[in-house]
């Protein structure tokens, strides 16, 4: 029913022209800031980059971690900034599970010379065992039914079998521990996947490091390994979403204004300030919110930051599923800003779940088409918060620079790697984007903008591995 209902709101979106675009379509390349239209102009005067970027100055002084001290500080500095720009602003709470990764992973094995450098696995439990190694293959049902390993320590080979199939193997047959050996050359960073009351301590190592333990067993050595995890912790946090409304100031006849979503995440992962991931998709939220606080709008604009999006998109699915139905049925739209603010990054993009066009990419390109002479290119992306959107039938899309600067996800993801330039485009993009949608009178975006330019956005490293 709410797809149908978006569909039908989209298809008429798409084939309704506005005059407007069409005319600055018509002159691409002559000064196109300067012959965008006068409502584009009443939002670009407003945004203020030195604004954007002491927001982002002030929120990346320290990692924003969800369940954290300092996410919740985040949270009260972006509170209290909407509401310095008049917004009521709420923060609603949710509760998730997670993971703290141990502070100590040690592995010695005794009869072998040679330090072995081990990781933990991602759920592991905490423990400080010894026992004797015994090699389980790749730790099937069947390999450890043929291998005494009560009491003892299994060395299982990665590969066919998930990890916590593996170590569920082994435990059920009274193991202590695991060590897992990687069949490709690099370190392991391996997950097993969930929390589970029946893990044993694991840990993971080197193919060659495996391999040369493997030969000594099957030479006949008898290895006792000590294995200690400490610190690791799995439980429950609480993180939160900060939401203001910008209700419309005029609503055309007696039918409920449509509602237009600009988002960012303010959480950030361990270890990194999060300048730019994403510090910046949230000080263009809050810029944006400032600048379209007294505009006069028939749609209803909603700023929202979510927390936890770095544990799995979490504050935006608790967010999405909790909006009642006639809310989703009235969303039009999800800007989402992610990552738009690096100098060393690349060009902007607008990224959707399945790489369609849809209304966000229609408006964008129609805006930069305007003011850059140039629409800007979409493709195809997950990985940010516009996906809880899209997966509930909404049309949404990430608003990112791609390829992605190398400091993404690290301790230099700081403020001094920020461009005025980078947020002052963005925010101009989808500042006139959505007030073009928002607008009293607004006429729908021009269907000569559905071919838009399609970009292919390379996919990113770094993810963990599950088998
Ligand atoms: N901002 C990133 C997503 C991103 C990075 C998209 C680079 C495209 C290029 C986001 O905060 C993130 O890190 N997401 C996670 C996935 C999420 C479901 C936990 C990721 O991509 O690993
Ligand atoms: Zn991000």
């Amino acid at each position: 029913m709410k797809k149908q209902f978006l569909s039908v709101t989209l298809i008429a979106a798409l084939t309704l022209g506005t005059a407007g675009t069409t005319t600055a379509l018509a002159t691409p390349h002559s000064s196109p800031v300067l012959s965008a239209p006068s409502t584009d102009k009443q939002v670009i005067k407003k945004i203020d980059a030195d604004q954007i970027y002491r927001n982002i100055e002030y929120l990346s002084q320290t990692p924003r971690v969800a369940g954290t001290d300092s996410e919740y500080k985040a949270v009260q500095f972006i509170k209290k900034q909407f509401k310095s720009y008049g917004y009521k602003a709420d923060i609603e709470e949710f509760n998730f599970l997670s993971y703290t990764d141990p502070n100590l992973v040690e592995l010695s094995v005794a009869g072998f010379d040679g330090e072995i450098q081990a990781n933990h696995l991602t759920y592991s439990v905490n423990g400080d065992l010894s026992g004797e190694v015994v090699y389980a293959g790749l730790g099937t049902k069947e390999e450890l039914e043929e291998t005494d390993v009560s009491g003892k320590i299994a060395l299982i080979q990665r590969g066919s079998l998930t990890f916590a199939e593996k170590v569920l193997n082994a435990a059920e047959k009274g193991a202590a521990g695991v060590i897992l050996f990687n069949n490709a050359d690099g370190e392991l960073n391996g997950t097993l996947g969930e929390d589970n009351d029946k893990y044993i301590p694991s840990v993971t190592i080197t193919k060659k490091d495996g391999e040369a333990l493997l030969e000594k067993l099957n030479a006949g050595v008898k290895l006792t390994a000590s294995l200690k995890i400490e610190g690791a912790y799995s439980g429950e946090k609480t993180s939160y979403n900060v939401v203001a409304t910008k209700k419309a100031t005029k609503n055309n006849k007696a039918k409920k204004s449509d509602i237009i979503y600009i988002t960012g995440h303010h959480d950030s992962v361990a270890g990194a300030p999060g300048a730019n991931d994403d510090a910046s998709g949230t000080s263009v939220t809050l810029e944006l919110a400032r600048v379209l606080k007294n505009l006069p709008t028939d749609t209803e604009i909603r700023f929202v930051t979510f927390g936890a999006e770095e544990n799995g998109l979490l504050g935006s699915q608790h967010y999405v599923n909790n909006l009642p139905d006639d809310d989703i049925k009235r969303t039009i739209a999800n800007f989402n800003l992610d990552m738009v603010g690096s100098r060393d990054a690349g060009d902007l993009v607008i990224l959707t779940n399945d790489g369609e066009m849809n209304l966000v990419t229609e408006l964008a390109q129609a805006s930069s088409t305007r003011l850059n002479g140039e629409p800007t290119p979409y493709g195809q992306g997950g990985r940010s918060d516009h996906v809880s959107f899209a997966e509930a039938g909404i049309p949404a899309a990430l608003f990112i620079h791609s390829p992605s600067e190398p400091w993404y996800h690290t301790p230099d993801d700081s403020i001094d790697k920020i461009s005025k330039e980078k947020l002052q485009d963005v925010a101009e993009i989808v500042g006139t984007a959505v007030y073009d949608q928002a607008k009293i009178e607004a006429k729908k975006p021009d269907p000569n903008h559905k071919k838009g330019k399609k970009v292919k956005v390379p996919h990113l490293f770094d993810e963990k591995e599950f088998r």
